[in-house]
């Protein structure tokens, strides 16, 4: 059932509100509890693939600030073909729609194999990841039809938080108080998530103005960053168009010399830590001719005045701030393709899980 759009996608994209709530509820207990291992952790190791790589790359800055433990992100491809250096105090953290990757949960047999301890964020459940896992943290987000990852991408980040805040309270690194204030702060992403949502139509209108181009580069910086790769990831999938997704302080070293005026770049420059060096990245490309969309907190008029389409979003603490940027680029993506006459449910040469290498 496609509630009334016109694509599952559209629908998914739509019911984001609802996945992170799904995603919230119902968390006190998702500690199997083992403090004592969790003080003994040297090292939490992400890996997904694809759009689930992209939650993992968030999720380690999550872990790093709210858990106070090393963290990455690596593709589950790469992980497996590695010797990767892993043992009992090393946190595996696998995260997949699907929980049937085959590169996820191959790695995740070596994760085992190696002693290390091992959890999947996942959206299927009895599905192999949650059964080669010591512990499954669920995503609740009801089932994902569309091929482009939308809501459980959302829902990811959601749980990926959560986990972050629980180490961090086991460990000592967040106080009680501390604690509660996150908790609440995340409450309030649905209807956060639900402002961009209310203005879908001006991303269609959009689209019909730069839904020719062929080549796009999205950029960001430190969680936004890895928004920027899904972003990329979303519009090539269902678009076919050209576009990667780079953090914003490596244009300099190569992505400059692709802008042209026939390259759009795409930049999340919210309000945050960042926001002034990645509007000076902005600033490089428009000296270059350079078409420029950025996302950006409301209000900001200063970074609106560099921009040709300013994308506006709500003012969000810094932590919900990569689940909200990724709204606007979901649905531009989603109406390119439209625009485009592309099969936006089931995109060329893609299946919804990736069973096999
Ligand atoms: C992107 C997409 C793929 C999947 C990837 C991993 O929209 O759908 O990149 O994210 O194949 O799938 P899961 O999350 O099921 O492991």
């Amino acid at each position: 059932d496609k509630g009334g759009h016109r694509h599952f996608m559209l629908k998914e994209i739509m019911d984001q509100p609802q996945a992170m709530t799904a995603a919230l509820k119902d968390r006190a207990d998702f500690a199997n509890g083992r403090p004592a291992d969790v003080m003994q952790l040297e090292r939490v190791v992400l890996i997904g693939c694809g759009t689930s790589l992209h939650a993992a790359q968030v999720g380690r800055h999550y872990i790093e600030r709210l858990a106070g433990i090393p963290a990455e992100a690596e593709s589950a491809s790469e992980f497996r073909y590695r010797d990767p250096i892993i043992g009992p105090r090393t946190l595996v953290v696998s995260i997949g729609q699907s929980g049937e990757t085959a590169d996820t949960v191959a790695a995740m047999h070596l994760a085992r194999e190696k002693g290390a301890t091992l959890i999947t964020i996942c959206n299927a459940e009895e599905s192999q990841a949650a059964r080669v896992a010591d512990g499954a943290l669920y995503m609740h987000a009801g089932l994902e039809v569309g091929v482009a990852s939308t809501k459980t991408f959302v829902a990811s980040l959601t749980i990926l938080q959560l986990l972050s805040v629980y180490l961090g309270q086991l460990r000592g690194k967040l106080d009680a108080e501390t604690t509660r204030r996150l908790v609440d702060q995340m409450a309030r992403g649905p209807g956060l998530i639900g402002e961009v949502l209310a203005e879908a139509n001006l991303y269609s209108s959009l689209a019909r103005r730069i839904g020719h181009y062929d080549n796009f580069l999205f950029l960001g910086r430190g969680a936004n960053a890895a928004i920027a790769s899904e972003g990329a990831l979303k519009l090539k999938e269902i678009s076919y168009i050209h576009a990667e997704g780079y953090p914003a302080g490596e244009m300099k070293h190569g992505p400059i010399a692709l802008i042209d005026p026939e390259m759009c770049t795409v930049a999340l420059a919210p309000r945050d830590d960042l926001r002034d060096k990645t509007l000076s990245n902005i600033k490089e490309v428009k000296a270059r001719g350079g078409l420029v969309v950025a996302v950006l907190t409301k209000g900001d008029d200063e970074a609106a005045s560099e921009v040709d389409f300013p994308l506006f979003i709500p003012q969000a603490p810094d932590l919900l701030m990569p689940l909200v940027t990724t709204v606007p680029l979901q649905l531009l993506s989603y109406y390119i393709a439209l625009l485009r006459g592309c099969d936006v449910d089931q995109p060329r040469n893609l299946a919804k899980s990736v069973t096999v290498e």
